[in-house]
């Protein structure tokens, strides 16, 4: 049975997105064609195949202009909702980052049905490096750093946050954590559930995230001991 006790506000079919800016009550109003067109001529076989994330900046889109050091730069995750469990799941995303905040999560900006079988979220951009890419480098440098027992301890507060949210992530592995300033960010809620729900009857990854997220500090365990002892390995 797929979870349905969460309530959300489904995202509704928009013409625009309000692009809020930190600190200012006015946002920048942008009309998702813009979007749409823009993301369409960055992908190479077409967007809306399967999900795909783009970092976006919406004020030099808007007014068609390159980038400036002062821009507030987005992440939009465009999702092609062709299947009935994507499509259950995938738009609850704002509603699971809304309910954690942020800090250890991107901050969620907006949600739209760009078409039908189109889901469009805007949040926080990550400014950093993804844990799968750079995992040995990263550790290296939390070693150097002195911060690799921090960064397990941040680990443990985000499963502690997504326990006191009531969230099942339902995904956790490396490919869904940035690494922003010696610190982690968990990504992706797209097969997340109330906690104690049943899991999206294809979602292949880690329903449990305790144990996830156990597997997962194991591993950089063993990186961080490959590392500090090579001739032991
Ligand atoms: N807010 C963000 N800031 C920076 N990079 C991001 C952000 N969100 C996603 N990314 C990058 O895009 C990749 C894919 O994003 P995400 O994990 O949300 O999508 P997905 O795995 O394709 O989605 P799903 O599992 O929901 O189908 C991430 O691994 C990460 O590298
Ligand atoms: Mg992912």
């Amino acid at each position: 049975m797929p979870d349905t006790a969460a309530s959300f506000t489904p995202p509704r079919a928009a013409r625009t997105v309000v692009f809020r800016h930190e600190g200012s009550s006015t946002g920048a109003t942008i009309d998702l064609e813009v979007i749409a067109a823009r993301l369409s001529s960055l992908a190479a076989h077409g967007a809306g195949l399967g999900s795909r994330v783009w970092r976006i900046v919406p004020m030099a889109m808007a007014e068609n202009r390159t980038e400036r050091a002062d821009d507030i730069i987005y992440a939009c995750k465009w999702v092609n909702l062709d299947d009935p469990v994507r499509a259950l799941h995938l738009p609850r995303e704002f509603g699971w980052l809304n309910r954690l905040g942020g800090g250890y999560f991107p901050v969620p900006v907006a949600q739209a049905m760009l078409r039908p079988d189109a889901y469009l979220l805007v949040a926080e951009w990550i400014e950093g490096r993804n844990l799968a890419l750079h995992a040995p480098a990263i550790v290296a440098e939390l070693i150097a750093a002195g911060t690799f027992k921090r960064f397990c301890g941040d680990l443990i507060r985000i499963l502690d946050r997504l326990q006191e949210a009531g969230v099942a992530h339902s995904d956790i592995w490396e490919p869904n954590i940035m690494v922003r300033d010696q610190r982690p960010v968990l990504l992706d809620f797209g097969w997340a559930r109330t906690l104690g729900g049943a899991p999206a009857r294809d979602n292949l990854h880690q329903p449990d995230d305790r144990l996830a997220m156990t597997q997962l500090l194991l591993r950089l365990g063993a990186l961080r001991r490959m590392l500090t002892h090579p001739q032991a390995t």
